[in-house]
């Protein structure tokens, strides 16, 4: 009986010493890795752990500690605990939010650009920004071998890093051109001027041309009759579609001295005499010529030019200035520019397809 009384005890001891002391079916488990990485501005889910003993699901006795800031990157520990009987269990979980993605860079202006030789070069602007760092413009990275003094291809390299070194780089081409204008074969020069104190007629047509100048207190202003020649041929044009709109009419010697002197300082002499009368020898200051339309070489390749080259003749103008006529007049070609010489004159010039010099014989 004694011995029977020991032995329940030894039994009851060990059975309590191993369900409730060393309880091995006591267990705490994480749901999901150990080890969790999160994208920046993905959402962070708490997987939870599993708890339970060998009758009990624990799961409501866990404390979870430790928080997630998911618009902070960075490492962040998790702790999860729970209390049984006699014992504690811990475990922990690491979640990592990461910024994978790279910054973004645009770019102002266009991405190939072409300038010509002697040009400057402006900075036409960027901007960068990121997901997580937001503006980093200020630290983007310019890195160029942009020369203009010589003609070639070059890149301008725009790049940047955010604060978990995703990269960006953007290129912009650059050309730079050789400075060359429409037309090269500009010949008539200055050499033998014919300077004159009084205008010159040629069978009564007023010649101004790179021989050919007024005196520089020539100043008639804008000529009455060929005012209203032209508001003529604007009013055709008008009718036909196209609108006419004058840019340039009279210029006095001293207005013709600025403009040319202007674009001297901008391509130097050479260049400005191709298509820049100098002063005193502007058609525009008889009072006969007129810039209408666009002051652009294409306008001659537009509608509205090709019209005026077929119509003027009509109203009594010559387009002044024609192709494949440069070295005769001594300009680049200018769609633009009109002459007025009167109807009769204009038209023969017209079907004769020549300049005033040849039409003159000069
Ligand atoms: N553009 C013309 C040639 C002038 O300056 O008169
Ligand atoms: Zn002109």
């Amino acid at each position: 009986m004694k011995k029977l009384i020991i032995i329940s005890i030894v039994v009851t001891i060990v059975t309590i010493t191993f369900f409730v002391i060393i309880n091995p079916f006591f267990k705490l488990e994480l749901i999901n890795k150990k080890n969790i990485t999160i994208n920046y501005g993905d959402k962070y889910k708490e997987y939870g752990v599993k708890a339970n003993s060998l009758l009990f699901n624990l799961n409501k006795k866990v404390k979870v500690t430790g928080k997630v800031n998911v618009k902070r990157i960075g490492k962040y520990i998790i702790e999860y605990k729970v209390k049984y009987l006699f014992k504690t269990k811990k475990l922990y979980r690491t979640i990592t939010i990461v910024d994978k993605e790279n910054p973004v860079i645009t770019l102002n202006g266009d991405i190939n650009i072409e300038l010509f030789v002697g040009d400057n070069y402006e900075e036409l602007g960027y901007n960068a920004s990121d997901n997580y760092d937001k503006d980093l413009t200020d630290k983007v990275v310019v890195d160029s071998n942009l020369d203009t003094t010589k003609v070639g291809d070059y890149t301008i390299k725009y790049s940047v890093k955010d604060s978990s070194s995703n990269y960006t780089e953007v290129v912009r081409n650059v050309k730079v051109k050789e400075k060359t204008i429409e037309v090269k074969n500009v010949s008539t020069d200055y050499t033998d001027i014919v300077s004159s104190d009084t205008p010159t007629y040629i069978n009564g047509i007023l010649i101004v041309n790179k021989k050919y100048s007024l005196p520089s207190n020539y100043n008639p202003g804008v000529d009455n009759e060929a005012a209203n020649a032209l508001s003529n041929l604007q009013s055709a044009a008008a009718q036909a579609g196209y609108s006419m709109p004058l840019l340039s009419g009279f210029r006095s010697y001293e207005t013709q001295k600025v403009l040319y002197n202007s674009y001297v300082a901008v391509d130097g002499v050479e260049v400005a005499d191709t298509y820049s009368a100098r002063p005193g020898h502007s058609e525009h200051q008889t009072g006969l010529a007129f810039d209408v339309g666009e002051l652009d070489y294409g306008y001659g390749d537009t509608a509205a030019g090709a019209w005026l080259r077929e119509h003027a003749h009509e109203y009594g103008f010559i387009i002044r200035y024609l192709k494949g006529k440069e070295n005769i007049t001594g300009y680049n070609y200018e769609p633009w520019h009109i002459r007025y010489v009167g109807a009769n004159v204009a038209t023969e010039i017209y079907n004769r397809g020549i300049t005033l010099e040849e039409y003159l014989g000069i």
